[in-house]
Parts: structure tokens; C-alpha cells; sequence
């Protein structure tokens, strides 16, 4: 009997499809730039994988979601690790995919015969886009909750179909049940397939027409426009000499993208052990004062939302995604030129500049404006307007003049502790009670009386809503272990 190789080979030609996929000939002197495209596709792998074990815990009800979250957290054995690197993971992809795309466009390698393979990739991105805008709200965290309030608002303001669209997402005119429902719906099943049957061609086309060469290649004595008669014949032409001087893909490109592939898993291991994905309290559709905030690749949108006038706003909300999707797909239809080399075309260069330049300033200017009005910086949490007004207080009846908060403020007299993770020592009653009369806990104490007529209950109440949110470092992913010890009930004198 024949080996299981040769049996499996004699029927469905093993030995044409090595030939076809791993010994193809490749232009010359590609770059680790050009392993972004594998990178995003290994990427993709991870989230499927880490997805698919997530989808296992989690529950898509408003009742359950958060629940089942805390649970995979806190009781299931490497439960927030993974749940960080599906988190990172996805932030990866837009990485990736964006980088992918940049050089792309700086290597002039979406002309001809690669216009269609551009499109794909733009669909692709969009693709990632909406996993990150669905899979943002799945925790049903208060942030998660915002964020999407904020988004499917957004989306309300188109013109005409504006109202559809919400009552599309949202599954009905309010934020709840059927909206999560959906989401989940989008995230785990119909956006994975259409990621999945656009990732096929992208890759097919890919395998025939072979990776675009290094500009040089196609630039030396080239018709000026890809729309004249004569290109495709130069193009076959220079591509075939690019690639006669070339490697096989296998081993030499794939080693390339194995190491840049392990690479990018590795760093997303270090990132989800370190900072884990962050859970916030629970949704709380009451809670208004809680200021928003989108994933980091929505920021600059989101900041020009805010930049422009209420009147211009529904303009630019749907006006700056139409002119992108636009722009994108009719690039490779406009630049014929042939010119592929980045320095020979200013224009490309400008565009590119101006772009990554404008959202860098609206990030840059969205995150001085929350660190100034929501987010603590002795926490990086973003606080509420109790919590903000409880923090003004602290400031200002001189608290830090005795206890710390993360080694800022505190003095060495009176021993006072600091309050670095007291949120995570006692509970908010505890707290409540002790900055009231703190002489009822101990009758040594050195810490001053709070309450009325120092402080009101109102302001009191609000202190302490702030000194909860204190838990240090990744408090997020730690659960408090109160070690509230109240004194015994005041005698009848008091
Ligand atoms: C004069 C210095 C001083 C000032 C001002 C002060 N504290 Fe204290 N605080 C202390 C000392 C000393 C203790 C420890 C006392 C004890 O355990 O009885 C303490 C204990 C505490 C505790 C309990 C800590 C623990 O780990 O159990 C909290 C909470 C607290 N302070 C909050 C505050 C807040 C909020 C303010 C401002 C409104 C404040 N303190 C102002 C000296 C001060």
C-alpha cells in the first residue's frame, strides 16, 4: 500500500497545489513592511481562536452580559488574559490593517492590474471597523453603553435615512436588549463571514497576480499613464524580470511573516497580561452625567463631531465616512499615472501627510480635553460629575496635605495612610461613616471630623463616591476585599 501522502496526492494533487501556493516565484527585496498584510491575517486568527472561547462565556442579554464577563474574569482560569488579547487584538487589526493599507498606497501598488484587490481591501477595513464598533458594547459596561449611545446617535443624523438607520441598529428606538442581541448577531456571525469571503479573494488574487515588486521595478521607462495601450505588455514585461531575479515563497517570504506573526502575538500576550481589556460598572442607562468615550480609532471623528458647529454637525457626520469611502474607492480609477516611487509623486505625499497629520491633532486635542475634565489623572479613570465633584472636595479640604493618592501628596505627619487602593480596602458605607466621625472608629485618631457642619451629607456622599473609584494599578481587574470594621453602636447618651 502506497504511503497516505501519495494516496491523498494521487487525488487531489498535493504536489500542484505546493507548486501553486508555496513555490511560486516573488519579486525581489520586499520589505518587513510587506509582511503587514500576513501580520493582520495572523491578527485575525488570534481573534477567531480567542473569540470563539469567549463566545462560550458570555451571555448577549442585557441581564447577563455583564455578569457572565465579571465571571470569565474573576473565576475562569486565564479568563481576563484572554479576554485581553481578543481586546488588543482587536485594536491590532485596525493597526495593521491601516498600516497595511498606507503602504500600500505609498508603494503605488494598488495601479494597475491591482485595482480590484484595492477595493477588497477597502472593504476590509470597514469590515474591522464594524467588528470593533459592534464588539465594543458586548461587555455592557457603562462604557461600552455610552459609547454605542453616542455611536447609533451619530448614525441618526444622516439625512432622510437617518431615523431607519437607528431603529436599524438599535433594534427599536432605545439602547437595550434587541440592540445587543443584534451586535452580538453581527459580531459573531455575519460580519466573521463576510471577513471571511473577503479575505479568500483578497488572498486568491494575491496568488495570481503575485505581491507588487519594489517601485524601482516598475518605474525605470514606463509608459506615463497604466491606461496606455502599451502597459499592460511593459507591466508583464518588468514584473517577469522583478521576479526571474526573485525568491520562492517558500521558505524566504514565509519565514519573514512566521516572524512577524509570532512577534505581533507575543507583544499581544505582554499587553493583555499587563493591562487586561478593563471593565467599567455596569451599564447604567440612568446615569447621564457619564461622559463618553469611543475606541482610540474613532477619536478623530469623534473630536471633529465635537470641533464643528450643531448645525454643520449631521453634515460632517455622514459627509466625512462618504467622502472616505469615495476617495478610496475611486483612488486607483483617477491616479493613472504610472509613477509608483513615492518621492516622484507629491500629491500622494501631501494627502498622506495631511490626513495622518489632522488625526493625530484631533487625538492629540481629544486627550488633553478629557484628561482636563474627565478622566483622573492619578487613575486614568474617567469620573463622573459626583465623583468630579467629590474629587473637588478632596482637593480642597486639604486632604492630600496628609494622604497620598498613587505616591502624589501626603506629608510624613500624622501617619496617615494613603489612600492609593482604598477603594479596594473598604466600602463606600464604611467610608460614608468614617469621614463623618471618624473618632467613633478609633478615639486616638489623628483624622480630623468631616462632617456637618464641616461638609453637608450631599458632599460627604460625593467624597466618598470619588475615594471608591481609588483601587491603584489594573484596579479595574481586581476585586475589593472590604475589611469594613464598624464600631459598636453609639451608646444612648450620644
Ligand atoms: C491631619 C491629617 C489628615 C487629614 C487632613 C485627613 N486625614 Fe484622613 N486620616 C488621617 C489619619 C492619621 C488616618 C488614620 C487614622 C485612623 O486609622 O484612625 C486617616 C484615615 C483616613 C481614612 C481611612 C484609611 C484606612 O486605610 O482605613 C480615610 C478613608 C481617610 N482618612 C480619608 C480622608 C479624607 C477623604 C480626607 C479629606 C476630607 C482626609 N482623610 C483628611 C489623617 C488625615
Amino acid at each position: 500500500m502506497a504511503s497516505p501522502f501519495k494516496w491523498i496526492d494521487e487525488r487531489v494533487d498535493l504536489v500542484g497545489v505546493r507548486k501553486a501556493l508555496l513555490d511560486r516565484k516573488m519579486p525581489g527585496g520586499l520589505t518587513w513592511f510587506h509582511t503587514l498584510g500576513s501580520a493582520s491575517l495572523t491578527v485575525f486568527a488570534v481573534q477567531v481562536v480567542t473569540g470563539i472561547v469567549l463566545a462560550m462565556y458570555y451571555s448577549p442579554s442585557p441581564d447577563h452580559a455583564y455578569d457572565s464577563i465579571r465571571y470569565l474574569q474573576d473565576q475562569v482560569v486565564s479568563g481576563s488574559t484572554l479576554r485581553g488579547i481578543h481586546h488588543w487584538g482587536a485594536s491590532a487589526m485596525v493597526v495593521l490593517v491601516l498600516a497595511h493599507m498606507t503602504r500600500v498606497f505609498v508603494m503605488g501598488a494598488y495601479k494597475y492590474p491591482r485595482e480590484i484587490n484595492w477595493l477588497i481591501g477597502v472593504v476590509l477595513l470597514f469590515i474591522v471597523l464594524g467588528f470593533g464598533f459592534t464588539g465594543y458594547l458586548l461587555p455592557w459596561d457603562q462604557k461600552a453603553y455610552w459609547a454605542t449611545q453616542v455611536g447609533t446617535n451619530i448614525a441618526g443624523t444622516a439625512p432622510i435615512v437617518g431615523g431607519i438607520l437607528v431603529r436599524l441598529l438599535r433594534g427599536g428606538s432605545q439602547l437595550g436588549a434587541a440592540t445587543l442581541a443584534r451586535f452580538y448577531a453581527l459580531h459573531v456571525l455575519l460580519l466573521p463571514l463576510m471577513l471571511f469571503i473577503a479575505v479568500l479573494l483578497h488572498l486568491a488574487i494575491i496568488v495570481r497576480q503575485g505581491i507588487a515588486p519594489r517601485t524601482k521595478a516598475l518605474d525605470a521607462d514606463a509608459p506615463t499613464h497604466t491606461s496606455d495601450a502599451e502597459y499592460p505588455a511593459f507591466y508583464k514585461k518588468a514584473y517577469d524580470r522583478s521576479k526571474g531575479a526573485g525568491v520562492p515563497f517558500w521558505p524566504d517570504i514565509t519565514t519573514k511573516d512566521v516572524v512577524m506573526g509570532a512577534a505581533i502575538v507575543l507583544i499581544l500576550l505582554q499587553l493583555a497580561r499587563s493591562f487586561g481589556a478593563g471593565l467599567e460598572p455596569p451599564a447604567d442607562p440612568t446615569d447621564s452625567s457619564y461622559v463618553p468615550r469611543p475606541e482610540w480609532y474613532f477619536l478623530p471623528f469623534f473630536q471633529l463631531l465635537k470641533l464643528v458647529p450643531g448645525s454643520m454637525e449631521s453634515f460632517v457626520a455622514v459627509g466625512i465616512p462618504a467622502v472616505l469611502v469615495i476617495v478610496l474607492v475611486l483612488l486607483p480609477f483617477f491616479d493613472r499615472k504610472s509613477t509608483r516611487s513615492f518621492s516622484k509623486r507629491p500629491l500622494a505625499r501631501a494627502s498622506l501627510l495631511a490626513i495622518a497629520g489632522s488625526c493625530v491633532l484631533l487625538v492629540g486635542a481629544s486627550m488633553a480635553e478629557d484628561s482636563a475634565e474627565a478622566v483622573a489623572p492619578e487613575t486614568g479613570r474617567p469620573l463622573s460629575s459626583v465623583q468630579r465633584a467629590g474629587r473637588a472636595l478632596y482637593a480642597a479640604q486639604g486632604c492630600g496635605s496628609c494622604h497620598a493618592i498613587g505616591g502624589k501628596g501626603g506629608g510624613t505627619k500624622e501617619d496617615a495612610p494613603p489612600l492609593t487602593e482604598i477603594g479596594l480596602k473598604h466600602s463606600g458605607a464604611w467610608l460614608h461613616s468614617f469621614l463623618e466621625n471618624p473618632l467613633r472608629f478609633h478615639s486616638e485618631t489623628k483624622m480630623p471630623s468631616f462632617g456637618p457642619p464641616t461638609l453637608s451629607h450631599q458632599e460627604i456622599e460625593e467624597m466618598t463616591r470619588y475615594l471608591v473609584t481609588l483601587r491603584g494599578p489594573n484596579g479595574d481587574l481586581k476585586k475589593p476585599e472590604f475589611v469594613d470594621t464598624f464600631p459598636p453602636a453609639p451608646k444612648s447618651k450620644e
